[in-house]
């Protein structure tokens, strides 16, 4: 089975979303086989999104990302990746198909509720930066 990650942003937790965000991701198939809540710092961050470092919004994603607590989760399910994107829906809430997660949930291109690794962009390598293989069960 494939792997990859979700993170639940601080605009969605502050809204209370945790729930159902993670309804809406179980409805559609996936299992959770790690997942923790957590405050990163700008530090972390900007390490995560550093992939974007240079582009006009990094600051800004950066000071959104650690404005808060998020929740971090790696699913599985076949062909995860490209899966969860489809099922988050496009960058933009307001380009997301409707009934995707941004499209219900998203209320801008920043905030824009969950964040999901991008298949071309080694979604291991995400999941790695929050899990170690101890905390990601098989089951
Ligand atoms: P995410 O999937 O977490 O990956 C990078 C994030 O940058 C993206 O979701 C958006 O929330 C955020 N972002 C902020 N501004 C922009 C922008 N103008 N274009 C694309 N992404 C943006």
């Amino acid at each position: 089975m494939d792997r990859t990650l979700l993170i639940i942003k601080p605009d969605a937790v502050k809204r209370n979303l945790i729930g159902t965000i993670l309804k809406h991701l179980g409805d559609a198939g996936f299992k959770i086989i790690a997942m923790k809540m957590l405050w990163p710092d700008k530090e972390m961050g900007g390490a995560f999104y550093e992939i974007h470092k240079g582009k006009d919004f990094y600051d800004w994603l950066v000071n959104f990302i650690s404005s808060g607590p998020i929740v971090v989760a790696c699913l599985t399910a076949p062909d995860a990746p490209k899966k969860l994107r489809e099922v988050v829906g496009a960058t933009d809430p307001k380009k997301a198909a409707p009934g995707t997660v941004r499209n219900l949930y998203g209320t801008s291109v920043g905030e824009n509720v969950v964040h999901a690794s991008a298949p071309d962009e080694n979604p291991e390598r995400e999941v790695a930066f929050f899990f170690t293989d101890r905390e990601i069960f098989t089951y």
